[in-house]
C-alpha cells in the first residue's frame, strides 16, 4: 500500500491484519525500531486525538517527528499544498500525516506525489476517517468479536460525518450483522452506502449491540441545516433514558470531541458500559500498525 486512503482500498484480509497488529502492539508493548524515517504531520483543520495519536504512535516506533506549523509555513507566503509536499518528499520524509476541509483532497494530494512518500488521510471534509473506523472496529472486537451477530446503531449528524462514511464501509467488509443510522431527516445522506436510515431514536437503538454517538458539526452546518440544538436534543440525546432502548450492556462509543449535553449526557460518557477512551488508547496502537504497513510496503 502506497497511500492509505479510504476504507475502499483496504481488503478485508489487510482489515484484519491491520487490527491484529495493533492488538500485537496493544499487548505485547515491544515494539519494532524505525528510526530511520520521518513523519511529518499536517494538520489543515484542528485535532486533538488524532494529530496525537499519530505522533505518538510514530514515536513508539522511534521515528522522527515534524509537526509542521502551517501558520507558519511557506504555505502563508502562497506555497501550494501539492508544492509543500513535494519539498518534504526531497528531504526524505517518508510519511505525511494530513488533515483537510476539502472532500477527496488527500487522494487527489496522492496522485501527485506518486510514489515519492507515503500519504495518510486523517480525515478529508466530510468524506473519510479511514483510521477512525479500524480503531473503532478494534475496540468492538475487544467486545463484542462476533460480527455477525452484532447491530450497531449510529447516532447523530450522519450527513456531515466522514467517521460515519468510513465505519459504513468498514462494517460492511466485515458483515457486521445489521447496521442503523439514526438522525433528524435533514442530517440523513441522501444515500446510504450501508445499513438503513431512520429518524427514529426507538426504533434504530432497539436491542442494539453497539451505539456510536456523533458530535453535532456546528462547523459543518450552513443555514439549510439549521437544526434546533434543544429540538435535537430532545428527540436524539443519547441519556441514561434513551440508551435504554438497546441492550443493557451495549457499548457506548464516540469518536471525539464530546460535546456533552447536547448529543450526550455525562452519566452515559463516564458510565460503565463507555468505551470512549479505550477507542481513543487504541489509536495509538493501530495508527502504530497503519505507519509500520506502509514502511514495509515493497516501495520502502
Ligand atoms: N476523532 C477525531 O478525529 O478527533 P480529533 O478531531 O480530535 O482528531
Amino acid at each position: 500500500m502506497q497511500h492509505f486512503l479510504s476504507i475502499d482500498q483496504l481488503s478485508l484480509p489487510s482489515i484484519e491484519s491491520l487490527i491484529q497488529r495493533a492488538h500485537y502492539f496493544k499487548h505485547k508493548q515491544q515494539y519494532p525500531n524505525y528510526s530511520s524515517y520521518c513523519l511529518a504531520n499536517l494538520f489543515y483543520e484542528n485535532s486533538t486525538r488524532t494529530r496525537v495519536s499519530f505522533e505518538w504512535a510514530a514515536k513508539q516506533l522511534a521515528l522522527n517527528v515534524i509537526n509542521l506549523p502551517l501558520a507558519s509555513s511557506s504555505e502563508s507566503k502562497g506555497e501550494s499544498i501539492e508544492d509543500t509536499l513535494l519539498n518534504l518528499a526531497a528531504m526524505n520524509i517518508h510519511l505525511m500525516v494530513i488533515r483537510h476541509s476539502q472532500n477527496h483532497q488527500v487522494e487527489t494530494l496522492a496522485k501527485r506525489v506518486g510514489n515519492r512518500c507515503h500519504l495518510i488521510n486523517a480525515g478529508d471534509g466530510t468524506h473519510a476517517h479511514p483510521s477512525q473506523a479500524l480503531l473503532d472496529l478494534m475496540t468492538i472486537q475487544e467486545v463484542k468479536p462476533h460480527f455477525a451477530d452484532l447491530k450497531v446503531a449510529i447516532l447523530g449528524d450522519i450527513k456531515h460525518s466522514r467517521v460515519a462514511n468510513s465505519l459504513q464501509a468498514i462494517f460492511a467488509k466485515v458483515g457486521i450483522k445489521q447496521l442503523h443510522l439514526i438522525a433528524p431527516k435533514r442530517w440523513l445522506p441522501e444515500k446510504v452506502s450501508f445499513g438503513h436510515s431512520t429518524e427514529s431514536l426507538e426504533e434504530g437503538l432497539h436491542n442494539a449491540d453497539v451505539i456510536i454517538c456523533l458530535r453535532v458539526q456546528k462547523e459543518r452546518l450552513n443555514d439549510l441545516d439549521h437544526v434546533d440544538l434543544c429540538g435535537y436534543r430532545k428527540q436524539y440525546a443519547l441519556t441514561s433514558i434513551s440508551r435504554l432502548y438497546a441492550r443493557a450492556n451495549a457499548m457506548i462509543m464516540h469518536p471525539g470531541p464530546v460535546n456533552r449535553g447536547i448529543e450526550i449526557d455525562d452519566e452515559v460518557v463516564d458510565g460503565e458500559h463507555s468505551y470512549i477512551l479505550q477507542q481513543v488508547s487504541n489509536g495509538v496502537y493501530m495508527r502504530m500498525a497503519i505507519i509500520e504497513s506502509l514502511l514495509l510496503s515493497p516501495k520502502y
